[in-house]
Parts: C-alpha cells; structure tokens; sequence
C-alpha cells in the first residue's frame, strides 16, 4: 500500500491553508484517509527550525543557512510523518513542499536552482509530490491579504521584486511538468476558487483511490 502526496503552493496570502481545510474535509467525506501537514515544520523539531527561518532577526540569516535550514526541517518531517503516513496509505496533504524552496530561495534569493536540485535528491530520493495545486494571483494581493494578519514574518518583509520571482518560478516549473501540477486561480473570491476545486475533485478523488 502506498499513499498519496499532494502538496499546495503559492506565496503568502494565496489561500493555501484556507484551502487546504477545505480539501481535507471534502476528501473525507469521500472516505479518503487523510493527513494535514505544512513546511517547514510539521514535526515539533522542524518547527523549531521553522521559527528560525521566519523570525526577523538583527543578524542577517546568509541564504545558504536558509536554503539549508529548510531541508533539514524537510529530513526530519519526511522522516517522522511523511514517509510513515504514505507507507500507512495516507493522503498526505502538505502547504509548502520542495516548490516553495525552488520558488523563494531559487527565484526569490537567487541561489543556483541545480544546486537545490542535488539536495532534494539527497533528502528526498525519489520521493516527489503526486499532486501539485498552485494558487496563483498577482503579487500585491497576496500581500494585502498576508498585511490584513497583522506583523510580517522574515520573508513577508521582502519587497516586491522577490515576489515577483516567486510566482514567476511557480508558474515556470507547473507549465514545464502539467501533468503533476494544477494552477488555481486564487485572486477570485474564496468561494470560486472552492468552486474550482471541486471541479477538479473527482479527479483528485481517482488518483487518491489509485
Ligand atoms: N480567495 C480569497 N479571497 C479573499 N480572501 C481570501 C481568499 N483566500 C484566502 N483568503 C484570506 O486571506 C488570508 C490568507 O489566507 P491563507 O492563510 O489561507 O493563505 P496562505 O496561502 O496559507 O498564506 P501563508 O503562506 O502566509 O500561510 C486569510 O485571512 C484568508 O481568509
Ligand atoms: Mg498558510
């Protein structure tokens, strides 16, 4: 028995989390087994290493700590509740996976997408989400809706340019492999984007059910 991993992406303020509420209890309804987790964190170790990642600090974080704080957060939520969940035949539901590095440290602080590359391998192996939803929507409304919540974490700080490439990395990677990706239209009112996905339930449903 194998599970199923799907992952939601897109930059702060998209709906991620909103949604993927919604998913996990529209998928259970269906019958469907499933686990809600996000990145980085998901473990209580791993969301020690998420407050380093988001708090502001005087001490300017290199991006290389960055990058590699993120996937030793990823180690261990792999191996403390991913890997174990899709070896039970969960559906793992995941805000934030390997896109969200390829997308803020790649295209928002510009580190060298190859080198990402060769650590996904060597945390993850193989192991790639079979289903990924972009919410996508233009970068000041997103970032409206993450100023609405109040204080602005470490990468809610940046300015408008590292966003840009943010989304721009998204959409760049979901049009180069269509088949694992879906892109959402999150700049619609939440019920339209929940209309879209229960447009693409059955389908989500199907692949849950192998
Ligand atoms: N389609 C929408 N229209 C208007 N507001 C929305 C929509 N989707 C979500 N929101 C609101 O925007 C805010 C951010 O949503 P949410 O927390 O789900 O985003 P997120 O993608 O998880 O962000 P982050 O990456 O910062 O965690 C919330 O207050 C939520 O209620
Ligand atoms: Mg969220």
């Amino acid at each position: 028995m194998s599970g199923l991993f799907i992952t939601l992406e897109g930059p702060e303020g998209a709906g991620k989390s909103t949604n993927r509420e919604f998913l996990a209890e529209r998928l259970r309804a269906q019958g469907v087994e499933v686990l809600l987790t996000r990145e980085p964190g998901g473990t209580p170790l791993a969301e020690r290493i998420r407050e380093l990642l988001l708090a502001p600090s005087d001490e300017p974080m290199a991006a290389d700590t960055e990058l590699l704080l993120v996937f030793a957060a990823r180690a261990q939520h792999l191996a403390q509740v991913i890997r174990p969940a899709l070896a039970r035949g969960c559906v793992v539901l995941c805000d934030r996976f390997t896109d969200a590095t390829y997308a803020y440290q790649g295209g928002g602080r510009g580190l060298s997408e190859v080198r990402i590359a060769v650590l996904e391998s060597f945390v993850q192996g193989d192991l790639r989400p079979d289903l990924t939803l972009v919410f996508d929507l233009p970068v000041e409304v997103g970032l409206a809706r993450a100023a609405a919540r109040g204080r602005l974490d470490r990468f809610e700080q940046e300015g408008r340019a590292f966003f840009e490439a943010v989304r721009q990395t998204y959409l760049r990677r979901a049009s180069e492999e269509p088949q694992r990706y879906r892109i959402l239209n999150a700049a619609q009112s939440l019920s339209q984007v929940q209309q879209d996905l229960d447009a693409m339930l059955a389908q989500i449903v199907e692949l849950c059910r192998g």
